[in-house]
């Protein structure tokens, strides 16, 4: 059974595997995660070259403490496998997670995952490779469940908008301005997050693709927060700081966490379950949600 490594993902910021220059620009950045992509960033005639690009980066460059991601083709494409063999024999040991998309059913996942297995064997490697998976496909939305729960590799459910509209045929040519009423992707988001926490994954929400919107994406990411996410994907640089803000308890918010998770303490040092700090009550119900704020800020290291 793996360990679930605590990783930050406030910002995962996605990178076309077929460009060195903004894989250059992406180690460099500010983002918690970088996933260099072969899928739709990358067009069917560069997808072998952008392995080895990949490959190459991986291998070379200074990408600080981030995570090193790198987002594969679905398992009906015939790119799948080759992209899992070529990336992991390639640059294995400085590979940190996979992600799979389109993921439809828990077999998906571990079709990945004994790929993984075998290659990490051959290879001998000594960490093990995480997988993300990307729900974007309404029978990957109805089998959410058995996605998150097919494999101890899984680390994060990523909810991916785009294809996922698709998918569902919705229609969203006036998406936002004519009077919907609620969050057109309330429920999925909803139904992702929930999936993920009671299988101990992250939740993730996917892009946004007007980066020049910076009010927007800022909506967006604040609404997904609000459900438990723990970040939102970055399509363009721009959009790194906003989602680091968001997803980052404020400084005032860390300060007064930890004084009510002292206060707790001292409480029940005492023999005493609930406790009055300033006007608000502390229990053990309570002090869950502080913790929270404790131990995110202490992943961040504020
Ligand atoms: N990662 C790293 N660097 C990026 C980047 C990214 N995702 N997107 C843009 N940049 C770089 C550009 O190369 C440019 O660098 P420069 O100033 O040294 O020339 C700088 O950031 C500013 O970019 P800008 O000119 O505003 O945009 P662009 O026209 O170069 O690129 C896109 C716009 C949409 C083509 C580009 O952002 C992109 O390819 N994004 C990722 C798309 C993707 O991964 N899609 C799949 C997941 S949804
Ligand atoms: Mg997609």
């Amino acid at each position: 059974m793996t360990i679930r490594p605590a990783r930050l993902r406030r910002s995962q910021l996605s990178v076309p595997g077929s460009s060195e220059k903004m894989i250059a620009k992406a180690a460099a950045s500010n983002a918690d995660h970088v996933f260099l992509d072969l899928e739709d960033a990358v067009a069917p005639s560069a997808k072998p070259g952008a392995r080895k690009t990949i490959v190459e980066a991986l291998n070379t460059l200074d990408w600080g403490r981030k995570t090193r991601c790198v987002r594969i083709n679905d398992v009906t494409t015939s790119w799948c496998f080759e992209d899992v063999i070529e990336v992991v024999e390639g640059a294995g040991k400085n590979l940190d997670t996979i992600m799979l998309t389109k993921a439809m059913r828990a077999a998906d996942v571990q079709f990945v995952e004994l790929l993984l297995n075998q290659l990490e064997a051959k290879l001998k490697l000594e960490r093990p490779i995480g997988i993300e998976v990307l729900i974007e496909e309404a029978a990957g939305l109805q089998n959410v469940e058995a996605i998150a729960a097919a494999s101890p590799r899984l680390e994060a459910l990523i909810f991916g908008m785009g294809d996922y509209s698709a998918s569902q045929q919705m229609n969203l040519r006036n998406w936002g301005s004519d009077g919907y009423p609620g969050d057109i992707f309330h429920y999925p988001r909803f139904r992702i997050a929930m999936a993920a926490r009671a299988a101990g994954l992250d939740p993730v929400d996917g892009p946004f693709g007007n980066f020049r919107n910076e009010e927007g994406y800022r909506r967006e990411a604040r609404w997904a927060h609000m459900l438990g996410f723990v970040g939102k994907w970055a399509i363009h640089p721009a959009q790194i700081a906003p989602a680091l803000e968001i997803f980052s308890p404020g400084a005032e918010e860390v300060t007064r966490a930890r004084e009510l998770a002292a206060a707790y303490d001292k409480a029940l040092a005492e023999g005493v379950g609930s406790v009055n700090v300033n006007g608000t009550m502390v229990d053990a119900a309570s002090i869950r949600i502080v913790m929270n704020t404790v131990r995110k800020a202490e992943l961040i290291g504020i």
